[in-house]
């Protein structure tokens, strides 16, 4: 692997040793036993839209691995005098830098890119518009296989603002590759996604059809910062009266359902407190696989 831009560049049997690579990381019984396999590289963070876990998660990677980790915070950076990113990669790479790890909301920057890097450098997507969020979409597999055991005989139901997710788009893409025969996207008409993009999955508006029997329910949050005001007539008040995994609707996935969320959480909005914090729910568990997750894309990659 050179580089991670979307998860379906990945065969079956890559996804299950970076999983295999993530546990055998997270069983290890000293964060400091993996210090030398990435010892002297440099990586470089470079992230043009928030982030809390995402950044933070790659950060705890590279240092348990041993590698050190440069982060380019973009509005005390140099782009702000107007230099372009591909200019910056290449002053990072002129000083030893082997890997770039990206968020963009620029659906066209990573492929001319990918036209500039050498053999030598590799790139990262930590989130690209609502296209795609590799690692994400690993560490939401990971979960579900440690919770779950297996993909194939799963209902995974997805709900809440998708045409908008780039965490929909990455664990659909895993999700077909790991044969899940069922996922249900369920959403209100304003956040129905293209369906080109989810061609395995069956569409439900109404959330009592479509939570009935899941094994999984993953939660996304509504992406303000991505909606026109022209776009969506839909209030969050609305939105969260129908759409809210609340205690009675979880009720209707099986006893045993998990919740998860990418996060960050709306408590309230997409999710109650209740159901974020209940028993059933493995948000946080999520947050430490990304580390884990995370280690092993870098290893992957660079080891
Ligand atoms: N899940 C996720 O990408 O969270 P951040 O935006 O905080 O990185």
């Amino acid at each position: 692997m050179k580089d991670l831009l979307y998860l379906k560049d990945l065969r079956k049997d890559e996804i299950n040793e970076i999983l295999d690579l993530s546990d055998h990381y997270l069983n290890s019984k000293s964060p400091h036993e993996f210090g030398n396999l990435l010892k002297n590289q440099s990586i470089a963070n470079l992230f043009f839209e928030p982030s809390t876990r995402t950044s933070a998660s790659f950060q705890v990677a590279a240092k348990r691995l041993g590698a050190e980790t440069i982060i380019i915070d973009e509005k005390k950076s140099s782009a702000t005098k107007g230099e372009t990113i591909l200019d910056t990669i290449r002053n990072l790479k002129a000083m030893g830098v082997k890997a770039f790890i990206i968020r963009t909301g620029d659906k066209n920057l990573f492929k001319p890119l990918i036209k500039d890097m050498g053999s030598d450098t590799h790139l990262i997507s930590a989130g690209e518009s609502s296209i795609s969020h590799p690692t994400q979409g690993l560490l939401d597999l990971l979960t579900i296989r440690q919770e779950k055991g297996s993909f194939e005989d799963l209902k995974v139901v997805i709900m809440g603002d998708i045409s908008h997710s780039r965490v929909a788009r990455s664990l659909m893409e895993g999700l077909d590759i790991m044969n899940t025969k069922n996922v249900t996207l369920i959403s209100p008409e304003e956040f129905k996604p293209e369906m080109r993009f989810f061609q395995s999955a069956n569409y439900e508006k109404d959330p009592k059809k479509g939570l009935s029997d899941a094994d999984v329910i993953v939660t996304l949050r509504v992406q303000k910062e991505r909606i026109e005001s022209s776009e969506n007539s839909l209030s969050l008040e609305q939105y969260s009266n129908h759409y809210q995994l609340s205690e009675d609707k979880l009720g209707l996935c099986k006893p045993d359902a998990i919740v998860m969320h990418p996060g960050p959480m709306n408590r309230g909005i997409e999710i109650s407190d209740h159901v974020a914090d209940g028993k059933q729910s493995v948000i946080l568990k999520q947050v430490e696989n990304g580390v884990a997750v995370r280690m092993a894309v870098l290893t992957q990659i660079l080891n």
